[in-house]
């Protein structure tokens, strides 16, 4: 098989990237580990930011994202019982948007069946060859057999712990790592959301999030050790946890019900660099990832892929390698700011240590935060998405 973009990975990454490079009449082959299936019952990330819902739009997928997405002006900050809230709208003019990516993986899915592009689900033991040089070459097992694909270019779009990276010698990468000593546990009901906006809830007792999916599914997450056994997570004690952590409106206003997922994602900073490697272009977590505190791990993804798509149109248009040339330095540059946000509202709304000086200072910070328009501005900007 022959293509110009090989793109490992059909998470929204590589589902994006080959939604645009088709816009372009750019040839790529996506090959994913897992099935279609598998793919979309991974709840993970919902709130989209302005710069990328105009991808999708551009991309031909984003129209039941503006029918069905819930377009929030504002979130809502909970410390110690007492709810504050931060007007992006007013701060900064701008809005986001709560869409869960389950639902755009499939949007993204089904535009690329659409375009009759090509998806090999269920590819194993994919590796990469030759990248860099001018023919690299995929090989993997699919349909029972070994097959391989010689490309342009390939695009390492499969996650954290996908191949790309690991296919990098070790001496032309750099890795920035922090890991935090908590994850979160997350919980999805067929219950209205406690409020229109989320609540992200600083507590003694730890961290919980009240997100939604739509007027009548919700997404709760607290803060919980990385020893954590889920199947000790009955959600009668999910409830229970939640609750106190609450203000009083919105503990009265909360239904709860049975979960229809549940799972515990650990939280972690960490940055790949370069993010190019000769012909092999990593883009989305398989480069970074942040603590999901910030909401900015499926944004970069997507910031990264519209760097990579312009590059790549540019240079089949044009033969230019600028784009290409400049990719890891203009995604990192993106990325690095991310990274800082996420990890400043990681450390400011979880509960760290039993070290009271932390616990003050973090109050300190959020007092900050509420009486000034500084810095209410500078987290509106950050939380809505920077320009790319
Ligand atoms: P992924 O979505 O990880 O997609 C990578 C794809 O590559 C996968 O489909 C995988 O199966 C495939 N793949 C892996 N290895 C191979 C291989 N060897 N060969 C072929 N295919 C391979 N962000 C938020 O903003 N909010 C959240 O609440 C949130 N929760 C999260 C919870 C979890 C458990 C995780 C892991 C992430 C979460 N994120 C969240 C982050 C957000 O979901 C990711 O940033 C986003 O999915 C990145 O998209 P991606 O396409 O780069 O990677
Ligand atoms: C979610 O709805 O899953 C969600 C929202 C905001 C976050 C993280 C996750 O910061």
């Amino acid at each position: 098989m022959r293509t110009q973009v090989a793109i490992i990975g059909a998470g929204p990454a590589g589902l994006l990237l080959g939604q645009l490079l088709h816009k372009h009449g750019i040839d790529n082959v996506i090959l994913e580990r897992q099935t279609g299936d598998y793919v979309l019952s991974r709840v993970r990330a919902g709130v989209i930011e302005q710069v990328t819902q105009d991808l999708l739009d551009e991309a031909g997928v984003g129209a039941r994202m503006h029918r069905d997405g819930l377009v929030h002006e504002g979130v809502q900050i909970c410390v110690d019982g007492e709810r504050h809230r931060i007007s992006f709208k007013d701060l900064v003019g701008k809005t986001v948007m709560v869409y869960g990516q389950t639902e755009l993986t499939k949007d993204l899915m089904d535009g690329r069946a659409a375009a009759g592009a090509p998806t090999i689900y269920s590819a194993h033991d994919v590796a990469l060859h030759d990248i860099f040089s001018e023919r690299p070459r995929i090989t993997f097992r699919a349909d029972g057999r070994a097959q391989d694909i010689s490309c342009d270019f390939v695009a390492g779009c499969d996650g954290f712990h996908g191949v790309s990276r690991k296919s990098v010698p070790a001496g032309a990468i750099t890795t920035n790592e922090r890991v935090y000593p908590l994850g979160w546990l997350g919980i999805l009901s067929e219950t209205p959301p406690v409020s229109d906006e989320l609540i992200y809830v600083r507590h003694p007792q730890g961290f919980a999030l009240c997100s939604m999916r739509s007027p009548t599914r919700s997404r709760y997450y607290l803060q919980c050790s990385l020893a954590e056994d889920i199947e000790s997570w009955p959600d009668e004690r999910f409830w229970e946890e939640l609750k106190p952590r609450l203000d009083e409106e919105a503990r009265e206003r909360l239904v709860t019900g049975p979960s229809i997922e549940k799972s515990i994602a650990p939280l972690r900073s960490f940055v790949a660099e370069p993010m190019r490697f000769g012909a092999l272009f990593l883009a989305g977590d398989a480069a970074h990832i942040v603590p999901p505190t910030g909401a900015k791990g499926l944004n970069l993804a997507a910031s990264d892929v519209q760097y990579l798509s312009r590059a790549l149109a540019e240079y089949y248009a044009e033969k230019s390698r600028a784009g290409l040339e400049h990719y890891s330095e203009r995604a990192l540059a993106r990325v690095w700011k991310a990274e800082r946000f996420s990890w400043w509202m990681t450390m400011l709304m979880h509960r760290l240590s039993d070290n009271s000086f932390d616990h003050k200072i973090q109050l300190a910070e959020l007092d900050y935060l509420f009486r000034s328009q500084a810095a209410a501005t500078a987290f509106a900007e950050n939380y809505v998405g920077l320009p790319y």
